[in-house]
């Protein structure tokens, strides 16, 4: 059955957990909603993890409307959660409604996710009010890299804890669906998910969050460029691919792949008649 925003409600009130991962492709969606992922997110990490950016700050509105589509056609029953990307939604709720539109018309999301707590509520309201389910993101917001300084675990101390509980009221009261909590001490994220009627998913936030979600290249072990440490290696795909790709090329340079099993047959005499005419082609 297809997830949704109620879904997520749902699970929520029954105290089961939500399971969520990124995926940037058509087949890798398929596999996820197959293995019974929840949702899957069209992070704006394909800037890092498909597009080879150094952070997401390049990522562009036609990258996730490109990606989110074929995530979507890929996702049968797991609900499609699009990213907003940097400067999508920041300078004027006008941009806000009409991105996060054209993530649901044209991306085919089931939802939208933004970074940010107090000071885009107004947006919240506004795209929730135009039936936009929304997302949000607090803790370590990568959008906002440059005025961290790095990729910090955040709101370690008093005031930036209480911040990020004023936050968390504000956007769950502004009409957030759900709320990501990225790289926060885990005290603090079951803390937020007492308080809150809505669900937190957690990305390295500790087991009291209602869900969890990670980067699929992070937990299958295939983005190597860093490794947060909240990532746990479920899969080492990075080294299975490496083996494939080193026994391929392999085969083509000892020239025994191809073998006969994977060529197409020609009847011996259309072969015959065949040759017949390269021949006199030749003459
Ligand atoms: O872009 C992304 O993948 C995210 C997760 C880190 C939550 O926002």
């Amino acid at each position: 059955m297809k997830n949704t925003v109620v879904t997520f409600q749902q699970m929520k009130e029954r105290g089961e957990k939500i399971s969520m991962l990124t995926a940037y492709d058509y087949s890798t969606a398929k596999l996820e909603d197959s293995a019974g992922i929840n949702a899957i997110l069209v992070g704006d990490s394909l800037g890092n993890v498909v597009l080879g950016y150094p952070d997401t700050i390049s990522v562009t509105m036609e990258d996730m409307i490109h990606h989110g589509a074929a995530v979507a056609r890929g996702a049968e029953n797991s609900l499609v959660v699009i990213d907003m990307p940097f400067m999508s939604y920041q300078a004027s709720v006008y941009d806000a409604v009409m991105n996060a539109g054209r993530l649901m018309k044209e991306g085919r999301g089931g939802a939208v996710k933004l970074e940010g707590g107090e000071e885009v509520c107004p947006q919240i309201r506004a795209i929730s009010q135009a039936g936009i389910p929304v997302m949000a993101h607090l803790g370590l917001t990568p959008q906002s890299i440059n005025v961290f300084g790095g990729f910090k675990s955040q709101a370690k101390e008093l005031e930036p804890a209480r911040k990020l509980v004023r936050d968390a009221l504000a956007v769950q009261e502004a009409g957030a669906f759900a709320v990501t909590l990225e790289c926060v001490p885990a005290r603090l994220a079951s803390i937020v998910t007492k308080l809150l009627r809505i669900p937190t998913i957690g990305i390295g936030a500790g087991a009291g969050c209602d869900g969890q979600v990670l980067v699929y290249a992070d937990m299958l072990s295939m983005f190597s460029d860093f490794r947060p440490k909240f990532v746990k290696a479920f899969a080492n795909v990075g080294d299975a691919m490496k083996a494939g790709f080193r026994a391929y090329d392999e085969e083509v340079k000892a020239g025994s792949y191809p073998a006969e099993e994977h060529t197409y047959p020609m009847k011996d005499e259309v072969y015959a008649e065949l040759e017949n005419y390269v021949d006199s082609l030749a003459k």
